[in-house]
């Protein structure tokens, strides 16, 4: 980093034209390198002082050379200095939290215990105040004579965290009361609205900070920002719901307590509403989460207190939750919205996967917006085997239609998806979905195979979203993994025309210059991050052949396929020497796959015995020998079928796929993988383990055998070295015997690999 001049406002004035507008620009460059070093991974890599030396002498030169000033200059950008946090502040009363209920069996449970509790009869007449539980952060505001005084988060319940600062620049938050009670503390919820929350992730993206999770995090980490400024610029919201230190009571009941409140300038919320029978809360409670999807804001549930506030003195407290409330939650993980369009992604192999967007919704702490609708039977309504999916009372699958009300579900890290659909709730005008024939991206017939669940766009590299998604799975983690080259930069790069395939990575500093002037243009790239793309490229060019496998991004080629070929062939030319032989085998294991597929449609239909070995047989006739060995080969190696090189065969023979990956292998060179153990006694050798093992599992001892650098395959062939049998070994121990293969039981293997 170069280092920021000492006293800026002389020097400044020293410089030349092109030497400020150069100084500027680098400054530009080093400030947002630091911002986002700072805002994003919360790991500053320069100090505070340098960062306040640098934005100083940044305005110095502004104001010597003001029409110099750039468009992203680092002067208008708020930027938070870290400090060493906030101070804390003890509540006067502690802040409570509540206990929760799930179903109307828990409500009715609470209800029953508060009157037991009281000892009221079952006619007694007993409200509750029903509101939303705001999904946001708890805050404390102490006004003293009719000014705030201090404000503090939950912290412990003890002990919270000063933010009175921050608080201050929430506009919900009054500054000062009139005709408040001496000493009021006032309690509610801080939170952000979808829109804000959505606005703002726009912004971070932009400014590369991360984005938020959801808005419960926002407005968590805006609230808790140590430079006050930049709450204020982030949009906080605040709900009134209770109340701690008062010098004067608010009102008898809670909802005349919530209306005082109101009245001197807080927001209550508005669907808190009083209730004077469990039903009725129940039913309010019902009418809330119907409408939750619409509200703009996430709640998680809906809050019971007692109205009567001399009945709740009576109820005290448990030790961190009060008796005369209680959270109704809602069910964790399923929510209704309405969808509003379909939108379908064509994908890295041309899959064609169908998107519901959503009018946003909170599913379990995080909004959905998007949702997986699957495939075009799931839509329909129709599974795998035709078979209904959603029935309905007559037992017919339920199709979903844009405008629909549909019932979004998440489990864990899951993608969300559509589970179901509300038909009573169908616009009178919503039509069935035509799902597509052609690719939305490229026009190509989208194809459905037999047996195929998903239909696939056959222009291959021609079709844009095919090459973007291709390059950013090229550059994903378990790729290349280049550093600062995200799936976001691949797709702005392909955008830009900059790179069409993942051979023009390796090319882009051949082809745009060592002045990197078209990327230090681009807005977020500096001279600092320009250059270390460029490292981070070459460092790239040797790569590990499972990694190089795996980037090709070949259909059913994961990662763990991709790393059983790359140690059973060591090297790219070995693999792609295999893969062009077996080419006439993969041909003739097809026809013989369709051949068999016919042979036994038309054995059902006749009622004979379908006979599959003559047919077979006729698709494998005249099948070189060299390509039938490259077949067993590739299809020994456990773990890759017939599937898997199949993909690879078809790949390979595509010519605008084989030349883009020949172009790739052109800049890039295959690290083996690395030489294991090659001192054992097995190194080297390939092992087919069958039968059953008793002393371990089938995957401990390929695990084992590989540690110590053998390949175990799958099926014997000439090739194999060792056969080791359990009991029940078959037709591979005969082979073995056949071939006068080694053959060892598990004990002599154990024995061989000093493990006995
Ligand atoms: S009353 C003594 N009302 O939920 C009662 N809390 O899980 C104190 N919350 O810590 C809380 N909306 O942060 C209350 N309408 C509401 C609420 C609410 C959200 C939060 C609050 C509390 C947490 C307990």
């Amino acid at each position: 980093m170069s280092q920021p001049l000492t006293d800026a406002a002389d020097l400044a004035a020293q410089l030349s034209d092109d030497e400020a507008a150069k100084r500027l620009a680098e400054l530009a460059a080093i400030l947002s390198d630091a911002n986002a070093a700072y805002h994003g991974e919360d790991a500053p890599d320069i100090s505070d002082a340098d960062y306040d030396a640098l934005k100083r002498e940044n305005a110095a030169i502004e104001a010597a050379f003001p029409a110099l000033k750039r468009a992203d200059s680092p002067s208008d950008q708020v930027g938070a200095a870290p400090s060493a946090g906030f101070a804390k502040l003890t509540h006067s009363q502690r802040m409570l939290s509540l206990s929760n209920g799930f179903d109307a069996a828990d409500i009715r449970d609470f209800v029953a215990g508060i009157r037991r509790y009281l000892n009221l009869s079952k006619a007694a007449p007993l409200s509750f105040t029903a509101e939303p539980k705001i999904d946001g952060l708890s805050l404390s505001l102490r006004y003293e004579g009719g000014t705030l005084v201090s404000a503090a988060t939950r912290g412990d319940g003890a002990v919270g965290e000063n933010v009175t600062q921050n608080a201050r620049t929430i506009s919900d938050i009054p500054q000062t009361l009139t005709d408040a009670p001496d000493i009021l503390e006032v309690r509610g919820e801080v939170y952000m609205s979808h829109a804000d929350f959505e606005a703002l992730n726009a912004r971070q993206i932009s400014h590369d900070a991360k984005p938020f999770a959801n808005p419960r995090n926002a407005a968590a980490g805006s609230l808790r920002q140590l430079d006050a400024a930049i709450t204020k610029s982030r949009p906080l919201k605040f709900f009134a719901y209770a109340w701690g230190e008062l010098s004067a009571p608010l009102g008898e009941t809670q909802s005349e307590a919530l209306k005082t409140l109101e009245s001197l300038g807080f927001t209550i919320n508005d669907l808190t509403k009083t209730c004077h029978s469990c039903e009725e809360m129940l039913a309010h409670y019902a009418s809330i989460e119907e409408g939750r999807a619409d509200l703009g804001y996430d709640i998680d549930g809906v809050v019971y207190k007692v109205d009567n506030l001399d009945y709740q003195r009576r109820l005290g407290m448990r030790s961190t939750t009060p008796r005369w409330a209680i959270a109704h939650k809602f069910p964790a993980e399923l929510a209704w919205t309405t969808l509003e369009a379909i939108d379908i992604q064509v994908g890295r192999t041309g899959a064609l996967s169908p998107v519901a967007r959503l009018t946003p919704v909170t599913v379990g702490g995080v909004v959905v917006s998007n949702a997986t609708l699957h495939n075009e039977d799931y839509i329909a309504g129709r599974d795998a085997n035709g078979g209904p999916i959603r029935p309905d009372e007559n037992g017919v699958g339920k199709d979903i239609r844009v405008g629909d009300r549909v019932q979004v579900y998440r489990a864990g890290d899951v993608i969300p998806k559509v589970a179901d659909v509300d038909l009573s709730k169908r616009p009178a005008d919503a039509q069935p979905y035509v799902y597509p024939t052609d690719c939305p991206e490229c026009q190509s017939a989208a194809i459905r195979e037999e047996g195929d669940a998903v239909r696939r766009c056959t222009g291959g590299l021609i079709c844009p979203a095919q090459a973007v998604e291709k390059l950013k799975h090229f550059v994903s983690r378990a790729a290349f993994d280049i550093d600062g080259l995200g799936a976001k930069q691949a797709e702005a790069f392909y955008l830009d025309e900059w790179i069409s395939e993942p051979a023009d990575i390796f090319l882009l500093r051949e082809r745009y210059g060592e002045g990197l002037q078209q990327l230090k243009n681009r807005e977020g790239w500096g001279e600092k991050s320009a250059t270390s793309l460029f490292s981070a490229i070459e460092d790239k060019r040797e790569i590990a052949l499972h990694r190089l496998i795996f980037a090709l991004g070949i259909r059913h080629v994961g990662e763990v396929a991709a790393s059983d070929l790359a140690r059973h062939f060591g090297t790219w030319d070995a693999l792609a020497e295999t893969i062009d032989a077996a080419a006439p085998a993969a041909e003739a294991h097809l026809r013989a796959e369709a051949a068999i597929i016919a042979e036994r449609k038309a054995a059902a239909d006749m009622g004979r015995r379908a006979s599959l070995q003559p047919e077979r047989d006729k698709a494998w006739a005249g099948t070189p020998a060299a390509a039938k060995a490259a077949w067993e080969d590739l299809t020994g190696i456990d773990g890759i079928g017939a599937t898997v090189a199949v993909s690879l065969v078809t790949t390979f023979q595509q010519p605008r796929e084989r030349a883009s990956i020949d172009r790739l292998i052109a800049q890039v060179t295959d690290v083996p993988p690395q030489a294991r153990a090659t001192q054992s006694a097995v190194a080297g050798l390939t092992i087919v383990f069958t039968g059953s093992l008793e002393r371990m599992t089938r995957s401990e001892a390929k695990a084992r055998a590989e540690a110590l650098g053998a390949k175990v395959s799958g099926s014997v062939s000439a090739k194999t070295d060792i056969v080791v049998a359990g009991p029940g070994a078959g037709s591979k121990e005969k082979k073995a015997k056949d071939l006068g293969i080694e053959l060892l039981t598990e004990d002599q293997w154990l024995d061989r690999i000093g493990d006995g």
